[in-house]
């Protein structure tokens, strides 16, 4: 399969964390590519974990699976072959770094941490390992009122036990890496 190739030029940034860089592609998918560093179970993790959490009704990116990807050389990314996690571009806004940081909204910051809370909240009775904890990984999208959940790199892996066609769990196990 050819790579992506993926320009890394600054209106190709959605955003970036510790694990790496989102980068926007044909205005249709978020790709997610790991700083070198990162093990590569790490990116598998995060999509197993969207699958099994989309698989369950709940609002996250939409994952659409891992390629290979060549991200071309700029001046502070070198050129290199990866692996790239699709996913759903999510609408709106980052809602630490936008709501709170940005626009100061500490009552709608509030607000929505509550409905984040919830779902991590909910999704922890039913067995996913959690981590990561807080606005930094939502989206809100102010023209639908909508959440969304992404970035499940840091948490529990589902692993073997997850049905990939459905994301549902073949049983409650949770395996829990570092
Ligand atoms: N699907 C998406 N649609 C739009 N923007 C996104 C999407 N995924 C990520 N982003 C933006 O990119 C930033 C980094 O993404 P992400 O949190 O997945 O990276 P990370 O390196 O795993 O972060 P962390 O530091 O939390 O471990 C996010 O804060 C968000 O603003
Ligand atoms: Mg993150």
């Amino acid at each position: 399969m050819d790579p992506i190739r993926i320009d890394t030029g600054k209106r190709n940034v959605l955003g970036e964390g510790k694990h790496g860089v989102v980068y926007r592609l044909e205005d249709r998918y978020a790709v997610k590519v790991h700083h070198p560093h990162v093990a590569p179970e790490v990116l598998a993790r995060d999509y197993l974990v969207g699958l099994a959490l989309q698989g369950r009704g709940y609002p996250v990116a939409k994952p659409f699976g891992t390629r290979p990807v060549k991200v071309l050389g700029s001046e502070s990314v070198e050129e290199r072959y990866a692996t790239g996690l699709l996913t759903q571009i999510l609408p709106g806004v980052n809602i630490k770094k936008e709501v709170l940081l940005a626009c100061k909204d500490r009552r709608l910051h509030d607000e929505l941490e509550q409905r984040v809370f919830e779902l991590l909240i909910k999704a922890k009775d039913r067995g996913f390992g959690v981590r990561d904890e807080g606005t930094h990984n939502a989206m809100y999208d102010p023209l639908t009122g909508g959440v969304h959940l992404f970035d499940f790199a840091s948490w529990g892996l589902i692993g073997e036990l997850l049905d990939p066609e459905t994301g549902t769990f073949l049983n409650n196990k949770v395996i829990r890496l570092k």
